[in-house]
Order: C-alpha cells, then sequence, then structure tokens
C-alpha cells in the first residue's frame, strides 16, 4: 500500500526506514531494549496501521483520539484519514521531544493542521477533555491501559470505536493486555474481539443491541 499523496508517502518511507534500523538495534540490545524504549519508534506497524486507517475512512468518526504519539508513525496514519474524512484528531504523548519529532513530520507531511498535539501524562489530559471519542487509539506504556480505558470509555460516544494494540506482543505486554480485555468485557455495552493484525489488537464498539444509530 501506498500514500498517493506524495509528501505523506515520503515521510513514511522515511519512518519505515528508521523502522528497520531500529529493529536492527532492538535485535542487537536483547533484553537491555526495554530500558532504552523510549528511544524507538515502537510503532504499530504497517499493517495494523492500514487497518486503523481503513476503519477511520469506513466509519467516518468526528473526533479521534490516539494516546501514545511516540515519534509520529501512527499519527501519521490517523492524521491522514481524519484529512480524509474531516476528523478532528487529537493525540496525546508524555515525552515532549517524541511529540515534538512526530510534529515535525507531520508539518513535512503537510498534516500537521489536521493535528491537536497534546504533551502529557494521558490520565490529565483525558481529565480536562469531556469528550465525545468516536474512535480511540490505546497504545501508551501497557500498565496505563485499564486506567486509560476506565478514563475514556464514560467519554465514549454511541458506536465508538476502540484499537487497542500490543495483545499479543511482545510478550511482556500479555498480564495488561489480559487486564485490558477484561475491562472491556465487564462492560454490558463494549462488543469486542481479539484481531491477529500486527502484534495483536483488540477491537471494541461501544453498541447495544435495539440501540444502533443506523
Ligand atoms: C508504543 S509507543 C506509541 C507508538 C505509536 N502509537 C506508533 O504507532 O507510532 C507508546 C508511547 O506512550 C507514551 N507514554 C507512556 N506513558 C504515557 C503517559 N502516561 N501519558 C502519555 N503518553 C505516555 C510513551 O512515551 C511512548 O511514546
Amino acid at each position: 500500500m501506498r500514500f498517493e499523496d506524495a509528501k505523506v508517502q515520503l515521510v513514511f518511507e522515511d519512518y519505515s526506514q528508521r523502522l528497520e534500523t531500529d529493529a536492527a538495534k532492538l535485535r542487537e540490545l536483547g533484553p537491555a531494549g526495554f530500558a532504552r524504549r523510549d528511544e524507538f519508534l515502537l510503532p504499530v506497524g504497517e499493517e495494523a496501521a492500514w487497518m486503523l486507517h481503513s476503519l477511520i475512512i469506513a466509519r467516518r468518526p468526528k473526533r479521534i483520539l490516539e494516546l501514545g504519539t511516540s515519534y509520529g508513525y501512527s499519527t501519521l496514519f490517523f492524521a491522514h484519514a481524519a484529512r480524509e474524512v474531516g476528523a478532528q484528531l487529537v493525540t496525546m504523548e508524555l515525552a515532549d521531544y517524541k511529540q515534538a519529532h512526530a510534529r515535525e513530520q507531520l508539518e513535512r507531511a503537510g498534516l500537521a493542521i489536521h493535528v491537536d498535539f497534546r504533551c502529557g501524562d494521558a490520565l490529565e489530559l483525558l481529565a480536562e477533555d469531556s469528550g465525545e471519542w468516536d474512535f480511540v487509539l490505546l497504545d501508551i506504556w501497557k500498565d496505563l491501559y485499564v486506567p486509560c480505558f476506565e478514563a475514556v470509555y464514560p467519554k465514549l460516544s454511541e458506536e465508538a470505536v476502540v484499537c487497542s494494540d500490543n495483545m499479543v506482543e511482545p510478550e511482556a505486554a500479555r498480564p495488561n493486555a489480559r487486564a485490558l480485555r477484561e475491562a472491556i468485557r465487564s462492560k454490558p455495552d463494549m462488543q469486542t474481539a481479539l484481531l491477529s493484525v500486527g502484534q495483536g489488537i483488540e477491537l471494541s464498539v461501544k453498541w447495544s443491541a435495539g440501540n444502533a444509530k443506523l
């Protein structure tokens, strides 16, 4: 898959190149790589990114929330899809230097105008926004998955989509992934399934039978 917009495609190719370099460095570092995780993109990956992009195009959300900008890989896909459907994209990240890099790349791609970059702790930033959210990517450090989901859940619109990454890989994330999947399943109005896409995506929709908008 390619972006039809040459500026976006160029930035995507740069990210893909860095991803290869990152993967080689991480292989070299082995378990020591975890302590240096802030140096790496750690993105959702191409397959998951295109799937999320497709979902946004198909679902046409008004407000999109990305938890975990990192260096902007998934933000590029989200911003492109947001531009296509006229959505607002809010992206949250704790590390200012990562978000600054993301902003630079999105500016190069001509997409920064579609992104509301918010820097700080996601739980604090979430408390400051009353929502509603129509589409959410949960992709921050995994010990924050359950608290972030619980903070977002009351602010989801009817038929909102929540996608959570790293449900299968890396292995170390599995206990937190399991806890998140249980938290989602405990809500009576969340329909959810684990997809074998990328590193494992939990695809959840807020929906109650007989309460569909369409
Ligand atoms: C796996 S990376 C996100 C990858 C990104 N979504 C992508 O696909 O390119 C997780 C990010 O969450 C950020 N993060 C960790 N704790 C956070 C917090 N409390 N608030 C906001 N962001 C946080 C980390 O700094 C890291 O950049």
